[in-house]
């Protein structure tokens, strides 16, 4: 309201120039003053009037100033024309009341106007104008700068021009809201400055601008570009880790004006352009960062976040545990192996240490304790897909038996006599040798094998094997145990004697003691020859009254067959144990057959009777056994048993009283004579039955 103070200023102004004209009137004083307000505003193109009156004098001269330059001097009431600067005549006309008109009024005559009137004697009387003169407001435009906007630190300007007009006042508006200065907003000459823009700032803006004679509005939408935003990355299904040939898709999206675009990125390619990744079967290798990179178009705007997949395999197999000796058998090193996978499965063992563990292969060592002795140790290994142990027990080397066998070496001549000692242990015991007080050292004789578990000797001769006492100790680090082998002359222990049903054939059995040097047996017999003795003529020959060797066995063997034996010849058997050509002492004998006689203890019983009742008791045998005889004959010819006094004591310690059908069907079978050729392994198996006749054990018990 600029123009109304001013105004009311220059309207006191007037008042006082006004009262001192008619004070001077009356004393015949000049007084102009104006009609109309001294702010006049008009529209380009009008007509306006700077109206004044005067009195106090007839026809003063009156002069016009633009600011200080006279433009229209005129005598009220003279015949002449009023004298107009040139340049004004177009516009300015003379009123005769010495007002002046502007016709068809342009811009450049907004100024400050000053009337000075004067008559000669009377002096000079002065009034004062202001002319203000608008074109019409045209063709506003508005003008973004920079364009586009962006979100963030750039300011941006909107500044309207236009064609022509007077600005009498401007005003902004956000989506019809009127903006006023403030931290955000700036409101200058000719244009709005929006400082920091945000998205938020993105919408229509208005500037109207006025004076007295128009007014425009005009509008213009601005967009303030942003993003990319952080992208937000999506696994779906979402799971901490995926298994080989599992199927998943990765998504990347990020907020943006214009919609970013996304790119997914692994291993420096660029595997999709959409955001959206599809894996099918996934693989070990496919798994890593993935890195989604966004991107506004129009800005340039970049980012990327990555993503890691984890694509996990189980090991193959279990975890394998293993114990083993180190530093000279004075620790024990634990073993876990579960190899393969991804990632490697994390291994431990927490019995033994909570402190270290290993990745797919680990190893931990600790000195040797007593506590460890068979105590299971439990390796834990852990894998993201499963989780699994094995278990490892380390225990001191048990007690054992050595185990001795003799061989003959036809090369050299020797005879090789091989102990073996192995003790249960782990880790595996280490095994010493020693003769004597010697230690035993691999050589020409002596051959340690690279397990240390088998010790060879080798001599000529027998007789070299007995003289010495041999120790083997199985050591490992949580003990040791020692055993001594005192090796013994070839020797037979319990020889016994099977023969079949019809007294055909008979097995021979026998046992050699653990420590004894055997590298072949010689089955002697005495008796009838044999048919076969007979065809081969290379068998000894000789009287039914010696010991004759009628088969060779190798020291492995533990029995013989003889067959065709005659069911009523009395056979004798022995067993002859040899190392190479040393004999050793023969096994008992074995008698097989009716004219036997009478074994020992019945010997000794008949020795021992009370001589007044030996007739009595000859002739009572005599008689129970005739009646035996011929019941025997009477029922059965083909299982006609000879009768035999001397009975072996595998055959009396067989029971006696079970009817035989009964007895094969329960127990254990006899030897299988279709296949006698195998050597019987075990003989508590293949033990034979054989039922004596009651007649015999009567007879050999009285
Ligand atoms: C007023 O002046 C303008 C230019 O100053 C001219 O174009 C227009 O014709 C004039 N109008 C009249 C009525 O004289
Ligand atoms: C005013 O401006 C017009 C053009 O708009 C011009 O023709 C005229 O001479 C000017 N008058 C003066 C007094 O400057
Ligand atoms: C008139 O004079 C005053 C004071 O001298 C000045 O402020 C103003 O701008 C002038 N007006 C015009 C339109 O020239
Ligand atoms: C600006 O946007 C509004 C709606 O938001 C629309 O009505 C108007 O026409 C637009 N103005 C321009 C200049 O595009
Ligand atoms: C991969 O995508 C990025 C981001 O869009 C782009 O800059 C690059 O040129 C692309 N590379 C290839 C090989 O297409
Ligand atoms: C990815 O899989 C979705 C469904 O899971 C499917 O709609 C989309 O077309 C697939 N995209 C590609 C590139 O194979
Ligand atoms: C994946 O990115 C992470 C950080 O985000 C980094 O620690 C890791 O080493 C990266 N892996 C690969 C295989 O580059
Ligand atoms: C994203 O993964 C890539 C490739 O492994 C790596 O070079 C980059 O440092 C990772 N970026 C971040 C932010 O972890
Ligand atoms: C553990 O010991 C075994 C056998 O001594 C060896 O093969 C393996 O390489 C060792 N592992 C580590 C991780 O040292
Ligand atoms: C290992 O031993 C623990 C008990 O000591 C037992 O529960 C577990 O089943 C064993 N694991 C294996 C693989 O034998
Ligand atoms: C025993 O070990 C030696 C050397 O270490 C090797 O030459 C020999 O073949 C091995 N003997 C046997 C039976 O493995
Ligand atoms: C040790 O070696 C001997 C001969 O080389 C072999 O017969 C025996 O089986 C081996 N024992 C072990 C436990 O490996």
């Amino acid at each position: 309201m600029t123009w109304m103070d001013e105004f009311w200023r220059l309207n006191a102004v007037f008042l006082v120039i006004l009262l001192s004209f008619s004070f001077q009137g009356a004393h015949c004083e000049l007084v102009v003053s104006p009609v109309v307000p001294t702010l006049v505003k008009a529209a380009a193109g009008s007509t306006v009037t700077l109206a004044v009156s005067f009195s106090g004098a007839p026809d003063p001269t009156v002069t016009w100033f633009k600011e200080n330059l006279p433009v229209v001097t005129w005598t009220i009431d003279s015949s002449s024309p009023p004298d107009i600067a040139p340049n004004y005549r177009q516009v300015l006309r003379m009123r005769k009341d010495g007002s002046l008109t502007f016709v068809n009024v342009t811009r450049n005559y907004t100024s400050n106007y000053t009337m000075k009137m004067t008559k000669s004697g009377l002096g000079t009387a002065v009034t004062y104008f202001t002319l203000l003169v608008f074109d019409n407001i045209q063709n506003v435009e508005l003008h973004l700068q920079p364009d586009p906007v962006k979100e963030g630190i750039d300011d941006f300007t909107l500044q309207y021009v236009m064609s022509q007009g007077d600005v009498e006042q401007q005003m902004w508006f956000f989506n019809a809201k009127e903006i006023k200065t403030d931290s955000r907003y700036s409101v200058e000459q000719n244009s709005l400055v929006v400082r920091r823009p945000k998205r938020s700032d993105t919408g229509q803006y208005t500037v109207k601008l006025e004076n007295p004679f128009s007014t425009v509005e005009t509008d213009m939408n601005v967009t303030v570009l942003y993003g990319p935003d952080e992208p937000i990355l999506e696994a779906r299904p979402d799971r901490p880790f995926y298994l080989s040939g599992d199927s998943l898709s990765l998504f990347c999206q990020a907020e943006g004006l214009p919609q970013p675009t996304a790119v997914w990125v692994f291993g420096g390619e660029n595997l999709s352009h959409d955001g959206v990744l599809n894996l099918t079967n996934v693989q070990t290798s496919q798994g890593g960062n993935y890195t989604c990179m966004v991107l506004n178009g129009q800005t340039k705007e970049q980012r990327q976040k990555n993503m890691t997949l984890n694509v996990y395999e189980r090991p193959s197999g279990n975890p394998v545990c293993s114990v083993q000796s180190v530093n000279r058998n004075t620790g024990l090193q634990y073993h876990c192996l579960w190899w393969g996978g991804t990632p490697l499965a994390w291994l431990s063992f927490p019995a033994l240490s909570n402190t270290s563990s290993g990745a797919g292969n680990f190893n931990l060592t600790v000195t040797t304790s007593d506590n460890l002795n068979r105590k299971t140790i439990t390796c834990v290994a852990v894998h993201p897909v499963e989780q699994n142990q094995c278990n490892v027990t380390a225990s001191s080397p048990v007690d054992f038996l050595p185990a001795v066998r003799t061989t003959f070496d036809l090369g050299e001549g020797k005879i090789v006599v091989t102990i073996q000692c192995v003790s249960e242990a782990s880790p595996e015991a280490v095994v010493s040798w020693s003769k004597g007080s010697e230690a035993v050292i691999s050589g020409s004789t002596y051959q340690i094998s690279n397990n240390t578990t088998q010790l060879e000797i080798r001599y000529y001769n027998v007789s070299s094997f007995l003289l010495q006492k041999y120790a083997c100790t199985c050591l490992n680090p949580l003990g040791s145990r020692r055993r001594e082998i005192q090796l013994r002359g070839p020797s037979i222990s319990d020889f016994r004697l099977f023969p079949n049903q019809a007294r055909t054939v008979v097995t021979l059995t026998w046992e050699v003691p653990p420590a004894s040097v055997v590298t072949g047996f010689d089955i002697q017999m005495k008796g009838p020859n044999l048919p076969s003795e007979n065809h081969n003529g290379s068998q000894i020959r000789g009287s039914s009254n010696k010991y004759r060797t009628i088969q060779l066995k190798p020291g492995s063997a533990r029995s013989a067959d003889v067959f065709n034996l005659d069911p009523d010849s009395t056979y004798r058997f022995r067993v002859v144990p040899k190392a190479r050509i040393t004999e050793g002492k023969p096994s008992e004998v074995q008698i097989l057959g009716p004219g036997g006689g009478l074994s020992g203890p019945a010997i000794a019983g008949i020795a021992a009777g009370i001589p007044c009742s030996l007739l009595f008791l000859l002739l009572l045998g005599g008689f129970i056994y005739l009646c035996v005889y011929c019941n025997k004959n009477k029922s059965s010819r083909q299982t006609r048993y000879p009768v035999s006094r001397a009975v072996e004591k595998a055959i009396t310690a067989q029971p006696d009283s079970t009817p035989h059908n009964l007895l094969t069907g329960g127990l254990k079978s006899p030897p299988d004579y279709n296949r006698l050729h195998q050597t019987p392994s075990d003989r508590s198996v293949a033990l034979p039955t054989f039922v004596p006749p009651q007649p015999v054990r009567v007879a050999t018990t009285v």
